[in-house]
């Protein structure tokens, strides 16, 4: 691998928000790898040429974010059991033949997220409210059903999206009308908000945490700003928080091992510099 220069990319539609290119170029010159990760700014209707093209250009495989995830499932050649569970592919690889393989890598980024503030941190301590059922929500769920999760709350503005999730993922999902999203906070371990909410440019979330009992995690998938309304309002009154930009540094590292076989690490000197720019 030492005389390969290798390739990587993040597609998507608008990109230039992206922080990916600069935590894989971080892993790169940490592990003293000749290689790029770049940024494909890639409209819907462009993503199978563009994935098709990643073979003949030499690259090991390639990120996906918005609006892309779904739409990918229908052009790769295969797809495994976890990324078919959340609906999503969030990352390709491209095998040895030039077929492509996607994977889904954003739950193990939920979790190892909230494993690296919170090491001891069990999901079947009690109950988990999950704000928002979109595909970052599938994501969480699955990592908490992985992680043994007896009860989740879910709850989205859009009432049939939820029950659309809870039907994949089973009996441990409850859905909750999004008027009583403050009453079932009442008794719960855990808050996740996976909501757009709170992400700059967007209201805060309309949530009052009176009910949330002080000793439940909060975690907030976004992460610009770096601590969200919702997330500062927890901390304020004594709640445990879990910010939400090790979700997208920890998803790097499967996908590394499959793009490359290095087991890269999330350090604090990565956060350090990826926040400075948040
Ligand atoms: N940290 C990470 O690595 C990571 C990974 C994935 C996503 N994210 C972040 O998570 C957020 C959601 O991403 P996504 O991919 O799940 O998006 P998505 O599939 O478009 O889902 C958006 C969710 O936000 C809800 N929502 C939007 N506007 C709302 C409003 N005004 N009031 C209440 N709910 C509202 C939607 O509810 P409806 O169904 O009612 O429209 C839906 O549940 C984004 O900010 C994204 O950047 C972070």
């Amino acid at each position: 691998m030492a005389d390969r220069f290798l390739l990587a990319a993040v597609m998507g539609w608008p990109i230039s928000q992206s922080r990916s290119p600069m935590l894989h170029n971080f892993w790169f010159a940490r592990h003293g790898l000749k290689g790029s990760y770049v940024p494909l700014a890639i409209p819907p209707e462009r993503l199978e040429a563009a994935l098709r093209a990643l073979p003949a250009l030499n690259f090991s495989g390639c990120n996906l974010t918005i609006p892309l995830k779904q739409k990918a499932m229908a052009i790769v050649d295969e797809v495994d059991i976890t990324a078919r569970t959340i609906g999503a592919i969030s990352c390709v690889v491209v095998k040895e033949d030039g077929r492509l393989a996607g994977v889904n890598n954003d739950w193990y980024g939920f979790v190892h997220n909230v494993l690296e503030f919170v090491p001891d941190w069990r999901a079947d301590a009690g109950p988990a409210v999950v704000i928002g059922a979109g595909g970052g929500a599938r994501a969480v769920v699955y990592g908490l059903i992985a992680r043994g999760a007896r009860e989740i709350r879910l709850c989205n503005r859009t009432f049939e999206r939820a029950q659309g999730l809870a039907e994949a993922f089973g009996d441990a999902v409850r859905v909750v009308r999004w008027d009583d999203r403050h009453a079932a906070l009442d008794g719960a371990a855990m808050l996740v908000n996976t909501t757009s909410q709170g992400m700059v440019g967007q209201p805060p979330l309309d949530l009052r945490l009176d009910k949330l009992p002080t000793t439940a995690l909060v975690n907030d998938i976004v992460y610009i700003p770096r601590e969200t309304p919702l997330l500062a309002a927890a901390r304020v009154r004594g709640n445990r928080i879990v910010t939400g930009l090790g979700m997208l540094l920890h998803q790097g590292v499967p996908a590394w091992q499959a793009w490359f076989g290095v087991t890269p690490q999330v350090t604090a000197e990565l956060r350090a510099a990826i926040e400075a720019t948040l």
